[in-house]
């Protein structure tokens, strides 16, 4: 038998509505913010995602689905938004258009991992991505906007961990730090951190073999490395959250797994996810958009993992009950009954009415029982009797009471529920 893709999962209808409750309250709490959505393509040319994400990091150098299409081109597919949304706004010349731009977007991305709880190949993110402001009012706009989204979840157990890896010229000194660190270390450590080394030794603070690990432990912090502004940002921002309500730690030991970004970086962990802590990630990238051959725009944004989330919310006992089935049961007893049942469901469904009938040839017992099953609110048994004296009985399963209403009618009487 042809199994899923390892590290894929389905989700079968009796989960979808977690995944929507996810999707409705991302959808709310970013227009509460006045972000709008963007939808853009699962797979891009891969040079997008090797300029964007980082040729030094694991995301590009191991886990990218690349392929070349029947073209003979070289395509990615995504393996996150970031890059994606960057693009679009350039392409589309929306640094001409009204600023700051708000933007996010519900999406699966695809990253070649070792799957475990919380780490699949196809995952799904739900990321915001706001451009064109420089100033610690839009980190922490962002941030409160991640935070209110785990909140509306009902999460609270998920914590809140900030850092500053800096800009381009404080990092410079950093690096010079790290090597220095690293330098009477380096023949203990792996072949990817030699080679990181090289090219961009803050990438050996994110290495995931032990005894990497163990030597990055103890390597100096980018936080006593931040030049005058990018410490009065870090401030500014830390102000900014306090007052605002929202509680976090400064966490130095957070370098984030892609390259762009600059200044702010943050983290939202929870144990409750097992391994895989981090619910939601991000930060500043203010040279994300200059690398792509754009004029620079000042950039910050997250995204959450939907898998990860669920995780959590599973274990904190907040995922939402699956709402009822149908409005309206009909069941049919024989032919005639059953064709006007068929008819009535049609004017029922026209008028936004959820509504079933018999697709099985059950006994009206067997209905009964299906309906009450699959949850259904009302049940209208239909015969021979009921035709002729063109009234029937609805039955409110959940109340347990009954009502007597005329045939044509019916449509009427639920319409005037609904309201
Ligand atoms: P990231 O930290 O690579 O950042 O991913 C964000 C979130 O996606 C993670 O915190 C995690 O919840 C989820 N995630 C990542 N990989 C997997 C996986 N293999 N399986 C399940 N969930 C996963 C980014 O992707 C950045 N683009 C975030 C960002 C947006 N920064 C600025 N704007």
């Amino acid at each position: 038998m042809i199994q899923i893709p390892k590290g894929c999962k389905d989700v079968l209808p009796a989960q979808a509505h977690e995944w929507q409750y996810i999707e409705d309250v991302a959808r709310k709490t970013a227009a509460s913010y006045a972000f709008k959505e963007i939808r853009t393509p699962v797979f891009e040319h891969t040079e997008l995602f090797s300029r964007g994400v980082g040729d030094t990091t694991d995301i590009v150098n191991k886990e990218m689905y690349t392929f070349l299409d029947k073209g003979g081109r070289s395509v990615t597919l995504r393996p996150e938004g970031t890059a994606g949304v960057a693009r679009a706004f350039i392409e589309h010349g929306l640094m001409g258009g009204v600023l700051p731009f708000k933007s996010y977007y519900l999406i699966s991305a695809f990253r070649y991992e070792r799957p475990q709880a919380g780490r699949l190949r196809e995952f799904h993110q739900f990321g915001c991505e706001l451009y064109g402001a420089a100033g610690a009012e839009a980190d922490a706009e962002v941030i409160s906007l991640a935070d209110a989204f785990l909140k509306n979840l009902g999460l609270k157990k998920v914590e809140l961990r900030i850092n500053s890896i800096g800009c381009k010229h404080c990092r410079a000194r950093y690096h010079e730090a790290l090597k220095a660190y690293f330098t009477p270390h380096l023949a203990e450590m792996c072949e990817d951190c030699k080679a990181r080394f090289a090219k961009n030794p803050m990438r050996m603070l994110d290495c995931k073999v032990e005894g990497c690990k163990k030597i990055a432990a103890g390597a100096p912090r980018m936080l006593d490395y931040l030049c005058e502004d990018c410490t009065a940002h870090f401030e500014r921002v830390k102000a900014l959250l306090t007052s605002a309500g929202v509680t976090f730690t400064v966490d130095p030991s957070i370098v984030r797994g892609l390259d762009y970004y600059s200044r702010t970086v943050f983290e939202f962990v929870s144990d409750a996810a097992g391994a895989q802590g981090t619910v939601l990630g991000g930060g500043r990238y203010d040279t994300l958009l200059e690398q792509m051959d754009s004029k620079p725009v000042p950039a910050a944004g997250f995204a959450a993992g939907m898998e990860r989330l669920l995780l959590v919310m599973a274990a904190e006992g907040c995922l939402p009950k699956e709402e009822g089935g149908v409005s309206v049961y009909l069941a049919g007893m024989d032919a005639a009954s059953r064709e006007k049942s068929f008819l009535l469901a049609g004017q029922l469904r026209a008028q936004g009415i959820s509504c079933e009938t018999d697709l099985m040839e059950r006994s009206v017992k067997a209905q009964f029982k299906y309906a009450d099953k699959t949850g259904a609110r009302y049940i209208i048994v239909l015969g021979e009797r009921e035709l002729q004296e063109g009234e029937v009985e609805v039955k409110d399963l959940r109340g347990g009471t009954a009502e007597r209403v005329k045939l044509e009618e019916i449509v009427t009487y639920f319409k005037n529920k609904e309201e």
